[in-house]
């Protein structure tokens, strides 16, 4: 479907057109790191896991926030951030952390399938990933809310996550209720707090170059379980 209200050139009240100012600023103009895709382990879990490392010793600030994608009930795709929690390098696995009371639960209850992405812009790296989403017992994902701050424990025991919020003082009283619960009892777990997998059967290594020819790399699980890889034209 055409937009024909706007288009590049049309918006942007400053006093450099917008467009002009975002053509001005090209991504990834720097040194960027190489990649020898002949140098690659045989499963994807190792090489993010390298990347992700790399990623934090180049100082790339919360390094391990990543993109979670999912589908609402009528298939319009959603999107926000959110923690990696873990990578299960074994089963290819990507771990996070999240309240199956709120859209995102919701939808992930009805369509158990998601995408994972990261962009690490000093190195020009992205990572997309997209499988299979399965939950940890309840077990384990008690014990994932205990290893939290407090803080974060009582913003889960508040819950209603993305509801409409009538205002400030409804917040502060429900965070002092919540507050007090786990004052109470420590032990307290917040009933929605879930743990996700992605099980990946995609994930893509995507490095950047500034000539253009970035270096994209596919791994595709098999029916076995093993993985299969090759490069992607940019
Ligand atoms: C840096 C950062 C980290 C976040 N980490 C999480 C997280 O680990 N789990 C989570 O549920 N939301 C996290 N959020 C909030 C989500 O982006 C989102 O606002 C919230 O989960 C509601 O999403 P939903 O309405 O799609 O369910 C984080 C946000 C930011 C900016």
């Amino acid at each position: 479907m055409e937009d024909t209200a706007a288009g590049p050139g049309s918006g942007g009240r400053t006093a450099v057109p917008l467009a002009d100012l975002l053509r001005e600023r090209p991504p990834m103009a720097r040194e960027l790191p190489s990649f020898d895709t002949g140098q690659v382990p045989a499963e994807p879990g190792p090489l993010f896991v390298e990347w992700l490392l790399g990623a934090v010793r180049a100082g790339v600030p919360d390094a391990q926030v990543v993109t979670l994608s999912t589908v609402d009930a009528d298939g319009r795709p959603d999107a926000r951030v959110l923690v990696l929690r873990d990578v299960d390098v074994e089963r290819g696995a990507w771990w996070f952390a999240a309240d199956a009371d709120s859209p995102k639960g919701r939808q992930l209850a009805a369509t158990p399938w998601a995408a994972l992405t990261v962009y690490w812009p000093p190195l020009g790296r992205q990572v997309r990933l997209r499988g299979q989403v399965r939950t940890a017992d309840a077990g384990r994902a008690a014990a994932d809310f205990r290893l939290r701050s407090p803080g974060a424990r009582t913003g889960v025991l508040v819950g209603r996550q993305s509801e409409r919020l009538g205002g400030s003082e409804e917040l502060a009283e429900a965070w002092r209720e919540a507050a007090e619960v786990l004052e109470r009892d420590p032990l307290t777990v917040a009933a929605g707090h879930t743990l996700y997998a992605v099980l990946a059967d995609e994930v893509e290594f995507w490095q950047g170059a500034r000539d253009g020819r970035h270096i994209r790399l596919a791994y595709t699980r098999n029916p076995d379980t093993s993985w299969r890889r090759g490069l992607l034209w940019p």
